[in-house]
């Protein structure tokens, strides 16, 4: 029997027996569902944020938004606990005491742009037992107003104030959870590493943004008997910025500690914030949508990847591609690739035909003869467009000489019958499955 993948990762020296972690909100509530969420397989969780006083929500407080079924967009205004900083401290010893105990229990506290008022909830929640602190200084909505969230950690000098003072009284390491809204977080990393920061959560909710208007009702979204407010954007919509953020850290502060947060819905999402530098991800939106229970396929997914990679340890995937995200004009501008579409896999749906025509170089074209869609070398202009919308994976992009070789040769060489292809597709899409779900 093969040796099974090495899932432990470290995030500043402390263990998780798997990359996977809740993040900060509603799944991580109380300590009840925390604990359910431990025995199931998560490897940690951030509770949610303790202030001093605890905060109210308005009704409805989250909306989210999906395209063609599949989640997209998250908006929430929700706030920090509901609970009382004494409730949380009894928590916290019944979340030590009940789950696993290789559970990592990350304690999410904040407090105002003066740093001593860090220091109660920090005390309160390191002496109930908890193994890790998060610094929210990053919450979009609401706490703004009240110059906390992100007023402070748009702030690089308030951020670097906040971490040194924390750091005085800390007895566990410490994350900064940055806010994904300022012109450059690399200052703001840069004040926290300064002031002796242990690691950092990339990043808070987006925008924030106003998620949709009910045209019929005059009403903005989520409405709150009529009325709404601008809130943290989250879910598989921001994976890409925080791809980017998680990059830009990790190129300023290259020891960086690093949990990535946002947009990870599957063990696919999570090896991409790895491969910019993340060494463990927490996860919210996905599981606000499907359960606790999307950990066992994140965790099986990964080590079907990791032995498909022949990785043995997490660590070799983290900023794998980190010295590959270069500026813009270090890119090659070479012409060098067109487009071939392979005349066996094209079932003739004509998704690429219009895009290449208005917004591409017009290379593509029905050969009606053949019945298939062809891409003629001489009109490519290589954007890639194309390839994006073909459900077949049936379009290429090549070395020019090589797509212009295939391209003639193909002209010459006698094509499978369209009927033959659709019913390749057909196999493949729905009677394969349905024979592997009867088996
Ligand atoms: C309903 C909701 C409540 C949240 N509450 C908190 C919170 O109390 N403290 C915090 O630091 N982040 C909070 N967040 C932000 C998440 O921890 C996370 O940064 C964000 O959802 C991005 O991750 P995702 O794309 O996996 O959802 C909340 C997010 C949502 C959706
Ligand atoms: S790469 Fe662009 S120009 Fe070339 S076939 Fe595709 S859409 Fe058309
Ligand atoms: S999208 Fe793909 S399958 Fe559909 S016509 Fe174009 S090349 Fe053929």
């Amino acid at each position: 029997m093969p040796n099974l993948p090495e899932l432990r990762t470290t995030v500043a020296s402390v263990e998780f027996s798997n990359p996977f972690i809740l993040g900060c909100a509603p799944p991580t509530r109380d300590a009840e569902r925390i604990i359910r969420a431990a025995r199931m397989g998560w490897a940690g969780a951030v509770h949610k944020t303790v202030v001093i006083p605890p905060t109210k929500d308005p009704t409805p407080h989250i909306i989210l938004r999906s395209i063609d079924g599949y989640p997209f967009v998250n908006q929430n205004i929700e706030l920090l606990t509901t609970y009382p900083v004494e409730q949380w401290e009894k928590w916290i010893k019944e979340i030590k005491s009940k789950a696993p105990s290789d559970f990592v229990l990350i304690s999410s506290i904040m407090g105002n742009p003066d740093p001593a008022t860090w220091i109660e909830p920090l005390q309160r929640v390191q002496d109930a037992g908890t193994d890790f602190v998060e610094l929210n200084v990053s919450c979009p909505h609401g706490s703004p107003e009240k110059y906390m969230g992100a007023y402070v950690g748009q702030d690089a000098g308030l951020v670097g104030k906040i971490v040194k003072e924390v750091k005085k009284h800390a007895k566990v390491p410490v994350s900064v959870k940055l806010t994904p809204i300022v012109t450059d977080i690399k200052p703001i990393a840069q004040s926290a590493h300064g002031a002796g920061i242990d690691a950092f959560t990339i990043a808070n909710t987006h925008g924030t943004g106003i998620i949709g208007i009910d045209i019929y009702k005059d009403e903005p979204l989520p409405s709150v008997k009529g009325l709404s407010t601008p809130g943290g954007l989250s879910g598989p919509a921001v994976k890409p910025v925080v791809l980017k953020l998680i990059h830009e850290v990790s190129s300023v502060v290259p020891e960086a500690q690093i949990f990535g947060l946002g947009g990870v819905s599957s063990w696919y999402d999570a090896v991409e914030h790895m491969m910019v530098g993340a060494r463990a991800v927490q996860l919210v939106t996905a599981v606000m949508w499907h359960g606790y229970g999307i950990i066992d396929n994140l965790k099986q997914g990964l080590v079907n990847y990791m032995n498909e990679r022949k990785f043995s340890s997490v660590e070799e995937i983290v900023g794998r591609v980190s010295n590959k995200i270069v500026p813009h004009s270090s890119l090659d501008f070479e012409e060098w690739g067109k487009t071939f579409v392979d005349p066996e896999k094209c079932i003739a749906c004509g998704k690429c035909l219009d895009p290449c025509r208005d917004a591409g170089g017009g290379a593509l074209y029905y050969d009606a003869d053949a019945k298939v869609v062809r891409s003629n070398p001489k009109d490519c202009i290589g954007c890639g467009l194309c390839i994006n919308l073909c459900p077949e994976g049936a379009i290429k992009l090549l070395p020019k000489d090589e797509a212009e070789k295939k391209y003639n040769e193909s002209l010459l060489k006698p094509v499978p019958s369209l009927s033959s292809r659709l019913h390749r597709a057909y196999q493949r899409d729905y009677v394969d499955p349905l024979i592997k779900a009867l088996k």
